[in-house]
């Protein structure tokens, strides 16, 4: 794999924040089939089972448990390891469990994301810092387009303020302390900040997010249960805003100036389909099962979201690759091999060829 993104991560030191969850574990495992000495710092795995230890991850990268709020612990780290690439993932990520935990999830993504800039400040063998902050970090008015890089930040619930606040953060670390005018004089840090939509693929169980929640009822022949099944949500396979990140992350790297800003990388219009939509997919594949409304009272969760991608397709060439059909048929097929007890070397060797069979379809070529 290792001619992708021109080796920039081959023999590279990358420190991934939150490497122990659903997102991280899948970059995790890309950037060490690229060549790169991954560093994970995270809590431990937020869910049972996860796909951290599905796939045995721990023996592949260098496993830290840490809490990104604890400053001297995390910034001891970064010295200790010297990363030129940081990817910060962890994050208290649900929305729901955020009006049950409204402190800890701001302490979590807007302080934890301020102590990782303090370390990137200090720290300075590192070059490339990319942000992952959340589709729902824009202030959401409930229209049908899709939201632009320089549409208004904010967020309704304590989750999607939490990652409008982290954006606020970059953005006055990137003016005051990584200002790209002074890349090269005052310091070598190229920073951004990456804004995904509602990402499904294997090994995700986190509580209240709908795939999870239709394997766990499908694998115990459950019905599943959907809260809102008319809202609309920019759905994309995990290796599609991955693909986002590691290909900005080489072109930080390669030109610190120029790439420093905030990006969005969602799907293609026509793979934005109701929650009802997919559900009806992913029994589809599934091969059984049956659904059920829940019309019970829910805290308010948004019923339009969509990303506009006009620029990373424009100024980095990235594309989505899968639609939601390809995205749903991956994602359960790896669960259906979890579920049919496949041991944990082959699921690994499995989630390696997903990922080749992914990077051949993209055919990238950057620059
Ligand atoms: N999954 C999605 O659909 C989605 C969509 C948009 C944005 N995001 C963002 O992408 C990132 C990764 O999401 P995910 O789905 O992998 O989440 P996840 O919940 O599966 O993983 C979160 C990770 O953060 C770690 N973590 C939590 N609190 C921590 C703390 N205080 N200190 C250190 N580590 C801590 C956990 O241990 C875990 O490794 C998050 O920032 C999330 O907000 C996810």
């Amino acid at each position: 794999m290792g001619s992708y993104f021109e080796n920039v991560y081959a023999d590279k030191v990358v420190l991934i924040t939150g490497h122990t969850g659903f997102k991280g574990s899948w970059l995790s495992l890309w950037l060490k089939e690229l060549g790169a000495k991954v560093i994970g710092y995270s809590l431990e795995p937020p869910t049972k089972p996860n796909l951290f230890e599905a796939i045995n991850l721990k023996d592949k990268v260098t496993h830290i448990v840490g809490d990104v709020r604890n400053e001297v612990y995390l910034t001891s780290i970064f010295k200790k390891f010297q990363p030129e690439f940081v990817f910060h993932l962890a994050a208290q990520s649900l929305v729901r469990l955020s009006y049950k935990l409204p402190k800890l999830t701001y302490e979590t993504n807007v302080i934890g994301t301020v102590n990782v800039l303090e370390a990137v400040r200090k720290t300075e063998s590192v070059r490339v810092c990319v942000v992952i902050t959340s589709d729902k970090c824009y202030e959401n008015i409930e229209w049908i387009y899709g939201y632009r890089e320089t549409d208004p930040v904010g967020g309704y619930d304590p989750y999607s303020s939490s990652k409008g606040c982290a954006e606020l953060v970059i953005s006055a670390y990137r003016r005051s302390f990584f200002n790209p005018k002074d890349y090269g004089k005052t310091h070598n840090v190229a920073l951004s900040s990456v804004r995904a939509g509602n990402v499904i693929g294997g090994g995700d169980w986190g509580e209240d997010r709908l795939i999870p929640d239709c394997v766990r009822a499908l694998s115990k022949r459950e019905t599943v249960i959907i809260r809102n099944p008319s809202a609309i949500r920019p759905w994309q396979y995990v290796l599609e805003p991955l693909s986002g990140y590691l290909l900005l992350g080489a072109l930080m790297y390669k030109d610190g100036t120029r790439y420093n800003d905030a990006w969005n990388f969602g799907p293609n219009e026509e793979s934005i389909i109701t929650v009802e939509e997919l559900v009806k997919l992913v029994i589809k594949h599934w091969g059984n099962g049956n659904y059920t409304m829940d019309i019970s009272k829910h805290p308010h969760e948004a019923a339009f979201l969509k990303l506009d991608i006009s620029k990373a397709r424009a100024l980095i060439g990235w594309k989505p690759i899968y639609d939601i059909y390809k995205a749903v048929e991956k994602t359960i097929s790896w669960y259906l091999n979890f579920y049919n007890g496949m041991q944990k070397e082959m699921l690994y060797e499995f989630t390696v060829r997903e990922i080749v069979e992914y990077i051949n379809s993209m055919g990238i070529k950057y620059g």
